[in-house]
């Protein structure tokens, strides 16, 4: 597997959810749309949604033993709780790309403090559903890069 796409909590409700903050698409559309553009370029990816931090957990583990060369993730509201998911992601050495749909920082204060950004090669945010689409072109020159 070329490319982890992981996101968290909340975010299979997309396309009903906060449309106002995260737009009107479904995952599922998000999902073919980023894997149809990945296949384009011969790169392998593989998406999960889950909803617990424990799910997410494994699947970062299982990209350590399955030759993952890059991650875009949008770990949702365990961007500002999950220690653990850090310490995982760290654990493999995988370089990754956060991602989120709002701009994180016109909203709740709490929203302000990510367990992630300093360790990501970078973080999009604010620009929807597109902000996926930047992180797999960042990870395409990662890895063609490399
Ligand atoms: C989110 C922002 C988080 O604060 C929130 O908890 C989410 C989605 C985003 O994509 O904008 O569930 O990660």
């Amino acid at each position: 597997m070329d490319i982890l796409f992981l996101n968290g909590p909340n975010l299979n409700m997309l396309g009903t959810r906060e449309p106002e903050q995260y737009g009107t698409q479904t995952l599922s559309d998000i999902v073919a749309h980023i894997e149809a553009l990945a296949t384009e370029v011969g790169l392998s990816i593989e998406h999960h949604q889950d909803n617990s931090e424990a799910g997410l957990i494994d699947k970062v583990h299982a990209a350590s033993k399955n030759g993952t060369k890059y991650m875009i993730i949008n770990p949702a509201a365990f961007t500002h709780t999950s220690v653990a998911l850090r310490d995982a992601i760290l654990a493999t050495g995988i370089a990754f790309t956060e991602v989120h749909l709002s701009n994180v920082y016109k909203r709740e204060e709490f929203r302000k403090q990510s367990y992630f950004s300093d360790i990501a090669e970078g973080v999009i945010l604010g620009f929807g559903a597109q902000g996926y689409e930047f992180a797999l072109n960042a990870a395409i020159k990662y890895i063609k890069e490399r």
